[in-house]
C-alpha cells in the first residue's frame, strides 16, 4: 500500500504535503514524490508551471531534494511508495506527469497489461514500469479528446480501468483544482477553512483539521480551495462516455478525536493489531489480478516465472526462517497435493552450511517479508551457484532476495510495521497457493474445474476470515484466563497436516510477544514424548478445522484430557465432539480444507497478541528481536 495526499489553499503547499507523508510513511517508504502547480508566477495566458521533485528511499530525501528544488504554489498532490509494480527508482516514483497533468495513486490497476499494451500501439511512450503510468495517459488522452474539465477526464479514464484506486490529479490548464477517486483503497477529505486536504489515512490530516470525510468507492471528487464537489461514478461498460452514469452525493464531516499516533495505527493499539485486522484487505489485494477463474488458472507473468522454466523442474525446495518457514510448510503440502511436483522445506540458516545436494531441475523457492533475511539470502546465493532456478517470494518489490532470484512473485501485504508476522504470513500463503495452482495447471495434473473451484474458494477467503476476526472478544477472555491468569510458563499447540504449521506459527507468536515458552508440534507426535508435559498446569491449543484430521485430533485432545491438560480448541462452527471435551473454545467458520490456514492462523494470532498485551508486554517491539534479521 502507498499513501497519497493532496492540498488546494491559499497556503504553500509542498510543506504541507512532506508533513503528511510522513505522517503516512507507514504505509510505504520506498520513494516518494511531490507535483506543485505554480501560481504565484504565471505569465498572462499562460498555463503555471507543474513542479515535480521525486527522490527514492525514505521520506527525508524527498525533503532534501525540496529544499534544493523548492516547488513553490498552493495546489499539489505527493505520494510515499510501497512499490507493487515496478522496482523502488525514481522513475516509478510517483507523481507521473503526462502532458499537463499528474497524477499519484494507492492500488492496483488489474488490466494494466492490457492498457500498456493498448497505448504503446497507439504510439504512447512509457517512462516507468507502474500501473499508475497508464492511468496518467488515460486522463491525458480524455482531454486530447475534448473532455472539458480534469473532473470529466478522470471520470472517463478510470472507466477503463480495473482493480483498486485512490488516486489524485492535478492539471496545469486547471490550477485551482484538485480532483481525487476512490475504489477499494482508503481515501478521506479534511476540510479546513478556505482549504482542502486530500489524504490516503486521517494521520496525515490531524495537524490542520478534525473534520474528515471518509470517502465511499465509487466517489470521485472536485476539490476547489472553498468547494468540494463529490459525484458517485457508476461505470456500465466499456467506458465511453454515454455508459458511465454520475449522480451527486453529499457527504457530511464527521469529527476525528484521535490522536496522531492513534491514527496512525487507525484506531487500534498496536500496529500488531492492525496488521492482523487487514489480514483480509491484504489478501484481497495480493490475489488482485492474478486469478483467472476462467480458465481456472494463474494470469501467466503474474508468476514470475515463465512455463519453459518450469518444465523440467523435478522437485521444488522451499527456503525461509521463523513465520516464513511456516508459511513454507504449508507451501510444501499445496505444491505436492495440487502442484503433483515433489517438495522439500529446509531452514534457510540450515540449508546453506550442508552441502545440499542440489542443482539443475531445482526450483528453489525463497519465502521472505523483508527480502532482506541474511540467512535466506544466503541458501538463495548457495543455490544459485549450484544451478537451480530461483523464485523469491517478498513482500518488498526490489528487496536483495528477488533482486538475487530469477524471478519474484510479490505479496500485496503493504509495510508489516509489527516485528511479529502476522497478514505477511497470511499472503505468503496466498502466493504458495497461487504457485502451487499454476504448477498443477502446467503439468496437468492439476484440473481446471478443481483449480476453479479451489480459486474462487480462496477469492472467497476475505469473508471467512472476516468472520474469524469476530473472536477477537473471546480470544481475549481466553487468553486472559488460561494464559495471563494462571501465569502460564509454557504452553504447547497442537495440529497436523497443512495445520502443523499453523501449530508452529502459534506457538512462536505467543513466545515472541508474550515471552511464554511455547511449542507447536505435530498432534501425531504427541505419544512419542510430548505427552510427558502434559498435566493439569499446562494448556494446550488444539487446531482441529473439519478435515481429514479432525478424528485423529478429537483422540489427542481425549489424550490429553486424560492426564488433565487444560485444552483450548479451534474447532469448526457448531462442533460438539471436541468442543465438549475442551475448557475452552474459539468457533471458525468452515473452508475447503485445503484453505484452513487461511483462518486458523487468525485466533492463535489474537490469543498471542491479548496475552502479550495483557501481560504489558512491548507487542510491537518485543525485546531482543528485529523486524528484519539482516545479521547471521
Ligand atoms: C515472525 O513473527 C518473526 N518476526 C520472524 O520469525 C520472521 O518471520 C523471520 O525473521 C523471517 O523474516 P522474513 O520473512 O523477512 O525473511
Amino acid at each position: 500500500m502507498c499513501g497519497i495526499v493532496g492540498y488546494i489553499g491559499p497556503r504553500p503547499c509542498a510543506p504541507i504535503l512532506i508533513d503528511g507523508l510522513r505522517k503516512l510513511e507507514y504505509r510505504g517508504y520506498d520513494s516518494a514524490g511531490l507535483a506543485v502547480l505554480d501560481t504565484t508566477q504565471v505569465a498572462v495566458g499562460e498555463a503555471p508551471k507543474l513542479g515535480i521533485v521525486r527522490a527514492v528511499g525514505k521520506l527525508s530525501k524527498l525533503d532534501d531534494a525540496v529544499r534544493e528544488r523548492p516547488v513553490p504554489g498552493n495546489v499539489g498532490i505527493g505520494h510515499t511508495r510501497w512499490a507493487t509494480h515496478g522496482r523502488p527508482t525514481e522513475a516509478n516514483a510517483h507523481p507521473h506527469m503526462v502532458g499537463d497533468v499528474a497524477v499519484v495513486h494507492n492500488g492496483i490497476l488489474e488490466n494494466h497489461v492490457e492498457l500498456r499494451n493498448e497505448l504503446q500501439a497507439q504510439g504512447r511512450k512509457f517512462l516507468s514500469e507502474t500501473d499508475t503510468e497508464i492511468a496518467a495517459h488515460l486522463i491525458d488522452i480524455e482531454l486530447a479528446n475534448g473532455a472539458r474539465s480534469l473532473l470529466e477526464a478522470t471520470k472517463l479514464a478510470l472507466s477503463r480501468v480495473r482493480g483498486a484506486y485512490a488516486i489524485a490529479a492535478v492539471s496545469r490548464k486547471e490550477p485551482d483544482v484538485v480532483v481525487v477517486a476512490k475504489s477499494f483503497s482508503p481515501l478521506v477529505l479534511g476540510i479546513g477553512e478556505g482549504e482542502v486536504f486530500a489524504a490516503s489515512d486521517v494521520p496525515a490530516l490531524l495537524a490542520h483539521t478534525r473534520d474528515v470525510i471518509f470517502l465511499e468507492d465509487g466517489d470521485i471528487c472536485e476539490l476547489r480551495a472553498n468547494a468540494v464537489k463529490i459525484e458517485r461514478l457508476l461505470v456500465h461498460g466499456d467506458g465511453s462516455p454515454e455508459r458511465i452514469t454520475v449522480t451527486p452525493v453529499v457527504r457530511h464531516p464527521k469529527k476525528v478525536d484521535w490522536s496522531p499516533a492513534q491514527a496512525e495505527k487507525q484506531g487500534y493499539k498496536h500496529f500488531m493489531l492492525k496488521e492482523i485486522f487487514e489480514q483480509p484487505t491484504a489478501l484481497e489485494n495480493t490475489l488482485r489480478g492474478r486469478v483467472s477463474l476462467d480458465d481456472g488458472d494463474i494470469n501467466s507473468g503474474e508468476i514470475g516465472l515463465a512455463p519453459e522454466d518450469v518444465k523440467d523442474v523435478k522437485r521444488v525446495i522451499l527456503l525461509a526462517c521463523g513465520t516464513s518457514h511456516h508459511a513454507a510448510i504449508a507451501g510444501r503440502n499445496w505444491i505436492e497435493s495440487l502442484g503433483k511436483v515433489p517438495a522439500t522445506v529446509e531452514l534457510a540458516s540450515e540449508f546453506r552450511y550442508r552441502d545440499a545436494i542440489v542443482g539443475p531441475g531445482d526450483l528453489v523457492v525463497s519465502v521472505s517479508q523483508s527480502g532482506e533475511t541474511a540467512d535466506t539470502l544466503a541458501a538463495v546465493r548457495d543455490a544459485k551457484k549450484r544451478g537451480a532456478k530461483l523464485l523469491a517470494i517478498s513482500n518488498v518489490v526490489g528487496s536483495a532476495i528477488p533482486r538475487a532470484s530469477d524471478g519474484a512473485l510479490y505479496t500485496h501485504a503493504g509495510p508489516e510495521i509489527g516485528v511479529a508476522s502476522t497478514k505477511a504470513f497470511t499472503t505468503q500463503l496466498s502466493a504458495l497457493l497461487m504457485l502451487a495452482v499454476w504448477l498443477g495447471r502446467r503439468n496437468g495434473k492439476l484440473t481446471s474445474e478443481r483449480a476453479r473451484d479451489l480459486l474462487q474458494k480462496a477469492i472467497e477467503l476475505p469473508t471467512a476470515m472476516r468472520e474469524a476476526l469476530d473472536s477477537d472478544g473471546e480470544c481475549e477472555k481466553i487468553a486472559r484466563r488460561q494464559l495471563v491468569q494462571t501465569d502460564a510458563k509454557d504452553c504447547l499447540f497442537l495440529g497436523r497436516g497443512l495445520n502443523h504449521p499453523i501449530a508452529l506459527e502459534g506457538a512462536l507468536k505467543l513466545k515472541e510477544i508474550s515471552y511464554i515458552h511455547a511449542e507447536g508440534y505435530a498432534a501425531g507426535e504427541m505419544k512419542h514424548g510430548p505427552i510427558a508435559l502434559i498435566d493439569a498446569t499446562m494448556p494446550v491449543v488444539v487446531v482441529a478445522p473439519r478435515d481429514a484430521h479432525y478424528e485423529k485430533i478429537a483422540s489427542n485432545v481425549q489424550e490429553v484430557r486424560a492426564r488433565e491438560g487444560r485444552v483450548i480448541a479451534i474447532v469448526p462452527r457448531g462442533d460438539t465432539t471436541i468442543a465438549n471435551m475442551a475448557q475452552d473454545v474459539i468457533e471458525i467458520p468452515d473452508v475447503d480444507p485445503e484453505l484452513t490456514p487461511f483462518i486458523t492462523v487468525i485466533p492463535l494470532q489474537l490469543i498471542a497478541y491479548h496475552t502479550a498485551d495483557l501481560k504489558g508486554t512491548d507487542v510491537d517491539q518485543p525485546r531482543n528481536l528485529a523486524k528484519t534479521v539482516t545479521v547471521e
